[in-house]
């Protein structure tokens, strides 16, 4: 895979660090220790810049309305990672790598546009429609109940690794079929692989994560030669019976979600564990009016986007907001940049669980790549916060929490508590 860190990554690894070093803020946002820390100052130096700015490796916009229309805009394509601003002859290198099935790379329905999108996304999309996630909810509420009853009442906990990580991979896994004793596996090469969607990664990062895909590609040829004998009643069942994908495009479909079920979805949580522990005003709003929880969910994730940027490709040339695109430029779209917006979200930096549009925000993006898990998501979100709250009330952090070192991914990878008396 070495070819393939090199067309993709060496030369945007090689940009970032160097621009960082000079205090470029993009560079800094994108590769650098603060855009981990916290990218908020560095989005808001960038968003001073105008609409859409010119950085080293591409073009970025901050600014809602753009996100939002060139989300859906057909003009518009996903981001192919080699697309960055990488001399012609390393882009060639990639084509010669064969790759194991992973999200990142077509034909995950991620990084493809229609109608091969289409097409992809279509048989797994009746799974998650609001009405059919709407069932999951007496598992969603008893998986819940069932972490939260495992906790020591009065004792401390890493809130990650015990709860807001186990919730989502636990419903996930379930959906596709995997037996619950696979959960730690999963957790393991999702770890490995989350680094895949950033810029610029080490080589080593790159490595190990092509390691965990191969692995995990070997696991599912087993699961998907078991569900042909006997399929159940699960989604990955469902596509192997209908027969319109391939092993490999299966493959890509299984990894995609079983990312997406869950790398994702703990950031919301743990997201919402420090934000709502640092507004106790707005907590207590909560305690009171519970019936504002789903909007607090959406406020979380509109303050601390748990995706914090997708890209998208200029399919022609084309003007922009007053500048000039060209075929195959890279436009970078700050989702997080969007959600605090003033212009659509007044004092966006007031973290308020009753924010008339907090539901305006773009954390699940738009358009035809729209997340295809929002509804679980936000249906996860509200049982496990609120659940999370009304049996330890007197929760606290017992120091401070720990980021994980991901720039497209924002969240934590380590919450100490003190969880206090179990209500
Ligand atoms: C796509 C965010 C949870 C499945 C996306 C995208 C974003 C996103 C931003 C689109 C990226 C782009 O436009 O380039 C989130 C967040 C989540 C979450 C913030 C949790 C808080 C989930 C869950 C699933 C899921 C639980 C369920 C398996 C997917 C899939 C796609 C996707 C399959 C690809 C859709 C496509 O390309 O057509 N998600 N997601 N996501 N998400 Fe989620």
């Amino acid at each position: 895979y070495w070819f393939r860190w090199l067309s993709q990554q060496g030369t945007p690894r090689l940009v970032l660090r160097t621009q960082a070093r000079r205090g470029d803020p993009f560079a800094r946002l994108m590769g650098g220790p603060d855009g981990i820390a916290d990218p908020y100052p560095l989005i808001e130096e960038l968003r001073g810049r105008g609409r859409i700015v010119r950085t080293s490796l591409s073009w970025a916009t901050f600014d809602h309305e753009l996100c939002r229309a060139v989300l859906r805009d057909p003009r518009f394509g996903v981001r192919t990672p080699e697309s960055f601003d990488i001399p012609k002859p390393l882009r060639l290198l990639k084509g010669r790598t064969p790759m194991p099935p992973n999200p990142v790379d077509p034909p995950s329905m991620l990084v493809i546009d229609p109608p091969e999108h289409t097409a992809m996304r279509k048989p797994v999309a009746s799974a998650f429609t609001p009405r059919a996630i709407a069932k999951l909810r007496d598992r969603v509420e008893t998986v819940t109940e069932e972490l939260l009853d495992a906790l020591p009442s009065g004792g401390s906990a890493d809130l990650i690794a015990s709860f807001a990580s186990q919730v989502p991979i636990a419903i996930i896994s379930e959906m596709l079929g995997f037996p619950d004793s696979d959960r730690a596996r999963f957790l393991a090469w999702g770890d490995l692989a989350t680094p895949l969607l950033d810029v610029g990664i080490s080589w080593r990062a790159h490595h190990r994560a092509m390691r965990a895909m191969e692995v995990m590609d070997d696991y599912f040829d087993g699961h998907i030669a078991r569900l042909r004998r006997e399929p159940g009643d699960d989604i990955l069942s469902t596509l192997v019976t209908a027969g319109e994908l391939d092993d490999y495009a299966l493959k890509a479909t299984a990894s995609l979600l079983m990312g997406a079920g869950f790398e994702t979805t703990v950031n919301l949580i743990g997201n919402g564990v420090v934000q709502l522990l640092s507004h106790p005003d707005q907590l207590a709003r909560l305690r009171e009016e519970p019936e504002l929880w789903p909007n607090a969910i959406e406020e979380v994730l509109r303050i601390d986007s748990p995706v914090q940027t997708t890209a998208r490709t200029a399919l022609a040339d084309m003007e922009l907001d007053g500048k000039q695109l060209r075929e195959g430029n890279t436009l970078v779209l700050s989702l997080a940049g969007a959600n605090r917006d003033p212009k659509v979200f007044p004092d966006p930096t007031r973290f308020d669980v009753a924010r008339p549009n907090a539901k305006d925000h773009l954390s699940f993006s738009n358009g035809v790549h729209a997340c295809l898990g929002a509804s679980l998501a936000r249906m996860e979100g509200v049982y496990a916060l609120r659940a999370l709250f009304e049996r330890f009330p007197d929760l606290r952090l017992d120091g401070e929490p720990r980021r994980r070192s991901l720039f497209t991914l924002h969240g934590y990878e380590r919450m100490p508590v003190r969880l206090g008396r179990r209500a």
